[in-house]
């Protein structure tokens, strides 16, 4: 588990450095961090669904803020060091059915869907956001299927296109909603998270 989380860093750390001292498996770590300080998405107890989890630093995180009584379903194409607490599920998230029986009754509804998923990038701006919009379609079927009424989500999408369009969905079914960018997202990178809390 991570340790000494509170330790001071001079400006100019890396993010991956500081990830790799506190025992956190990626930078994403802070990112989630730096939205739950400012946000308190997550809550003691809550049951969690992160997709697009390895290695594992959203899991990580999520775990730590919500304790023995919460739950986490984690679920990556790729595999993931196991992380005591959380039920690993190596999975495409487009294969992910309704009633899918990867995920056991206790875990459901979830309280909160996570997303830190991406395309693999081409640079090739349309395509990219053709590619993120694509997830984007499937993540929406799991957040209507899962998510429990008064539910929160964060997801990641490109700034552009595909934030316009996870966007424009959340609008239309969570009361709220709010786009980071965190201080620990690399600057050059497009990427954004629109957050959306209590879903109608
Ligand atoms: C930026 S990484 C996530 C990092 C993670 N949040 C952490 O803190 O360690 C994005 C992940 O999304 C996964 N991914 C991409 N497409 C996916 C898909 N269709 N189904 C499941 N996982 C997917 C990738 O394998 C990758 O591990």
């Amino acid at each position: 588990m991570p340790k000494d989380s509170n330790k001071d860093y001079k400006f100019g750390d890396s993010f991956s450095k500081r990830a790799k001292d506190l025992g956190y498996r990626s930078r994403s770590s802070f990112k989630l961090k730096e939205i739950q300080n400012k946000d308190k998405l997550l809550l003691k107890g809550m049951k969690v669904l992160d997709l697009g989890s390895s290695p594992g630093g959203w899991s990580q995180v999520t775990k730590e803020i919500i304790g023995a009584a919460g739950k986490i379903v984690a679920v990556d194409l790729k595999d993931m060091q196991e992380i005591k607490g959380v039920v690993f599920v190596k999975k495409d998230i487009g294969l992910i059915e309704e009633e899918d029986i990867s995920f056991e009754e206790k875990f459901l509804p979830f309280d909160v869907v996570l997303s830190d998923i991406a395309p693999n990038i081409s640079g090739i701006s349309d395509r990219d956001h053709i590619l993120m919009i694509n997830l984007l379609e499937k993540i929406i079927f799991i957040i209507e299927n899962y998510l429990k009424k008064e539910g929160r989500v964060l997801v990641k999408a490109f700034q552009g296109e595909s934030l316009d369009f996870i966007t424009n969905y959340m609008k239309s079914r969570f009361e709220t909603v709010r786009i980071r960018k965190p201080r620990s997202s690399r600057h050059r990178s497009k990427e954004y998270y629109a957050l959306g809390n209590n879903l109608k």
